[in-house]
């Protein structure tokens, strides 16, 4: 029998009993709590929206502290996500903030991409605690969880309609984190405009199916409270960390030369309705709903693309080791496949090297044959000149050797001809 029905079995066969006495599992919701507090909670906001819209100021304010954001520069190529986590302590309770910001969003010509690095960087988280999951060695216990838990979603306070590239965003991360839209810098629209530009916020995200989060009516304690929120959304938000004394108190404003924003003052600004339903009444369910609506789509999609299923074709339990095997299979299959591929483009690419060789070996016996050739006629033809140069030497040394002859002669017979003249004048006188 599968573990599951056995399961079912124990807990509809239970029988009511009742207790002739104090037991003390009753203690169990502050063993809870306890355990809870000791291990400290961790809450991670993404902050989207364009360069300057008061992000950074609107965290400060949330949260009564400075944390270290230096403006963003307007001139990235891309988007980037920034992550900064702080530890904060309220009572005995301790928070692990992380807050992340899409630095540079907007602030491209083509903003066709703006969204993929924050999609990708949602993706990773999850990918991160999947692959825990998935550990032998598992230590949930004590992971960091880096899982972005809500992303305020910053509108500029134009008065008219939500721009594209909103959309375009809200619509790619609606299925991977809880989305809440705030109208940014509320001070700068009146407040008639105001209650317009929430209703058109309102139906462009439902014509356009993007799911913002709604908090939840299911709990009765909060029923109530979250019901008239969501009505409220998207909140029109002011921040300032700047202090003024109004009246005999201290109150976050902005000062401007009309008058004063009072941040905390309700008929002002939605920010205390903001700080109501993200901090005070709903951190627990962003983040549960973090892990059991948006985690959990990104586990089964990515179980079921790598081929894990709860039900083979015939509707039967998918076991998980048949899983393994049939991957195993396909694995090993394929991967003789590459390998028979790979020994015969091998085969293919020495035969061509072979014939690539052969042809080079013929062509350099060719042009051996011709060389030895042209030497051999070289050769010849000097044999030839060598031949006749010899026999012209032998002629003009003939000829020369006659010459000498002749000469000799002629000065022979020149001298005896000069004897006989002179004895011919000596016998004259
Ligand atoms: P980057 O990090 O550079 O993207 O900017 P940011 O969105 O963090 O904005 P930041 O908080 O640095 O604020 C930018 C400017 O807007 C500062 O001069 C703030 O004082 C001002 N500012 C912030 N919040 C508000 C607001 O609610 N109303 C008005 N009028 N100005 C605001
Ligand atoms: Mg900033």
């Amino acid at each position: 029998m599968a573990a599951a029905d056995v399961a079912r079995q124990m807990t509809e066969g239970a029988r009511n009993l009742s207790l002739s006495g104090h037991v003390g599992f009753d203690s169990m919701p502050d063993q809870l709590v306890n355990k809870s507090v000791c291990q400290g909670f961790c809450f991670n906001i993404l902050c989207v929206g364009e360069t300057g819209l008061g992000k950074s100021t609107l965290m400060d304010t949330l949260f009564n502290t400075r944390f270290e954001g230096d403006p963003a520069a307007h001139n990235q190529p891309g988007v980037h996500i920034k992550s900064n986590s702080y530890e904060l302590q309220e009572s005995s309770v301790c928070l692990k903030l992380s807050i992340i910001n899409s630095v540079g969003f907007g602030d491209q010509i083509n903003k066709e991409e703006s969204y993929k690095s924050i999609v990708e960087f949602i993706d990773t988280q999850f990918e991160a605690y999947l692959q825990e999951e998935l550990k032998i060695k598992r230590t949930l216990h004590n992971y960091h969880d880096s899982r972005i838990h809500v992303c305020l979603y910053f509108i500029a306070p134009t008065g008219h309609s939500l721009k594209s590239l909103d959309l375009v965003t809200m619509k790619k991360l609606d299925s991977k984190v809880n989305i809440i839209p705030i109208i940014a810098k509320a001070d700068s629209i009146s407040k008639n405009e105001l209650q317009k530009f929430k209703i058109k916020i309102m139906s462009e995200l439902v014509s356009n199916g993007v799911q913002i989060y709604q908090f939840p009516t299911d709990d009765e304690t909060v029923a109530e409270i979250n019901g008239t929120m969501n009505a409220h959304l998207p909140f029109a938000v002011v921040g300032s960390t700047e202090e003024i004394k109004i009246g005999n108190k201290m109150m976050k404003a902005r000062q401007y030369p009309w008058g004063t924003v009072q941040v905390e003052n309700e008929n002002h600004c939605d920010f205390v309705k903001l700080r109501e339903m993200l901090i005070r009444v709903n951190m627990e369910d962003l983040r549960e709903q973090t892990h059991a609506r948006h985690y959990e789509l990104y586990r089964r999609c990515k179980l079921e693309e790598m081929g894990f299923k709860d039900t083979d074709p015939d509707n039967k339990p998918f076991s998980l080791q048949e899983t393994y095997e049939a991957k195993r299979n396909e694995f090993l299959g394929e991967l003789q496949k590459k390998e028979e591929e790979m020994r015969q483009m091998f085969v293919m690419r020495v035969k061509e090297k072979e014939s690539e060789l052969k042809e080079a070996e013929k062509e350099l016996h060719d042009k051996f044959d011709r060389l030895k050739k042209l030497h051999q006629d070289e050769k010849k033809k000097l044999e030839d000149k060598k031949k006749s140069l010899d026999d012209e030497i032998n002629a003009f040394k003939q000829r020369k050797t006659a010459a000498e002859l002749l000469q000799s002669q002629a000065q022979q017979s020149g001298s005896q001809q000069t004897l006989k003249r002179e004895k011919e004048r000596k016998n004259f006188f």
